[in-house]
């Protein structure tokens, strides 16, 4: 099939493109680069042996959308494009609202002008909000609780609208918890710009020297060690349950969510831990005060995709850990290369 993937050119999007290449599907990638660089693209060709037809394209940019369905017979989107900074939300709402809704709302117009009602959002479990209990299932009622939040659960809610008007729709919200990890060539893997605001690449930053040392937010959650519990899930299946939605919604028409997660929660010390494990020495660390705004536990209950999607996750805390490791040692600078620095 004729995929376009829009954000392919990001970290979950890069290594979706591998599978969707490796799986014989040809894949049109928009990306406006705002979080990205275009070498990820390249290294998806170097994985995969096979092109991608690329499109530096913004989602506000409608004109030049309409260019890309008149040009490409698209049969389904991956649509992974959006601001995804918590905090940065907060202090920049309008510029979430007007990325991740406009964006997506342009995105669908453009689709249905051009009969296209096959789609995967990349959605989250911030949906979730705070809730009492877990496992998290995807029938618990949902809560934002910071402007971020609030897009993702608005373009469900929108998605939901878009298949109440007219059935042809067929939508899988994915609802991912912790990707992390990176491709197991090295090649592709995550590039935060500025540091970074996520556990997995803040340490393998420490681990590398690039960072002084880890600030761990909170030790007086209540959680077996008192830090935070979350669902942390490799990137790659991740990219694998992309794979199997597509498969779904070609068969199956409606809105679903799914909850791409482990299904098991670790703690940010046993994350520390294990990562140290991994690379046989120590990550300097002291534990502070809360995170505003993170809660105690996440974890997902992913019984759903594995009936309906026959998706299952495969790799571990360690080869997640394993796999960060080696793309951060093999890409100190990410995708910078070296005569684009000025070193
Ligand atoms: P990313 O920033 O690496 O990728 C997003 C891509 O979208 C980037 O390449 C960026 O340049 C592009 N983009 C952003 N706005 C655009 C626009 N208006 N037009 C065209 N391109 C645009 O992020 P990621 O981690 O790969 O996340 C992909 C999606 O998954 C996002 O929607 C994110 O909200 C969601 N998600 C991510 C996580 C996570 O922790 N990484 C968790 C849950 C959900
Ligand atoms: C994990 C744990 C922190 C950094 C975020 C978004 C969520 C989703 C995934 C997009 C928490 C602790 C972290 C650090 C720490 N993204 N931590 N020191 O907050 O679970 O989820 O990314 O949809 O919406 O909120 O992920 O990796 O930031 O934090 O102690 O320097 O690590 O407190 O317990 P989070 P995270």
């Amino acid at each position: 099939m004729n995929i376009l993937v829009t954000g392919g050119a990001g970290y979950i999007g890069s290594h979706t493109c591998v599978e969707l290449l490796n799986n014989g599907h040809e894949v049109i990638v928009v990306d406006n680069l705002s979080n990205s660089k275009i070498e990820a693209l390249d290294r998806v060709t170097k994985i995969t042996g096979k092109e991608i037809k690329f499109y530096q394209i913004d989602l506000l940019d409608k004109v030049s959308l309409h260019k890309v369905f008149a040009q490409n017979e698209i049969d389904a989107v991956i649509h992974f494009a959006g601001l995804k900074a918590v905090g940065e939300s907060v202090t920049l709402p309008l510029r979430y609202y007007q990325n991740n809704i406009t964006g997506t709302l342009n995105l669908c117009e453009v689709m249905e002008h051009n009969g296209v009602y096959k789609m995967v959002f990349s959605s989250s479990a911030t949906v979730y909000g705070l809730q009492e209990t877990v496992p998290l299932t995807e029938d618990m009622p949902l809560q934002a609780i910071n402007p971020y939040g609030r897009t993702k659960l608005m373009i469900e809610e929108i998605l939901e609208d878009l298949n109440l008007s007219n059935k042809n729709w067929s939508i899988a919200l994915l609802r991912y918890f912790n990707p992390v990890g990176a491709h197991h060539s090295g090649l592709i893997g995550e590039d935060p710009s500025g540091i970074p605001n996520n556990l997995v690449p803040y340490i393998t930053q420490v681990a590398v020297g690039q960072l002084p040392k880890l600030n761990v937010y909170g030790g007086d959650y209540p959680t077996p060690d008192g830090t935070g519990v979350r669902d942390y899930i490799h990137v790659v299946d991740l990219a694998v349950g992309h794979i199997k939605a597509l498969e779904r919604i070609m068969m199956v028409n409606g809105v679903a969510a799914y909850n791409l997660g482990t299904g098991t929660g670790y703690s940010v010390l046993e994350v520390i831990s294990t990562f140290e494990r991994v690379i046989g020495k120590k990550i300097p660390y002291s534990v502070i005060e809360r995170r505003p705004g993170d809660i105690a536990i996440s974890y997902a209950n992913p019984h759903k995709a594995k009936v309906e999607l026959d998706w299952t996750s495969t790799k571990g805390l360690v080869q997640m850990c394993e796999d960060s490791w080696q793309w951060q040692v093999e890409n100190p600078t990410g995708y910078e290369r070296k005569d684009e620095l000025n070193v």
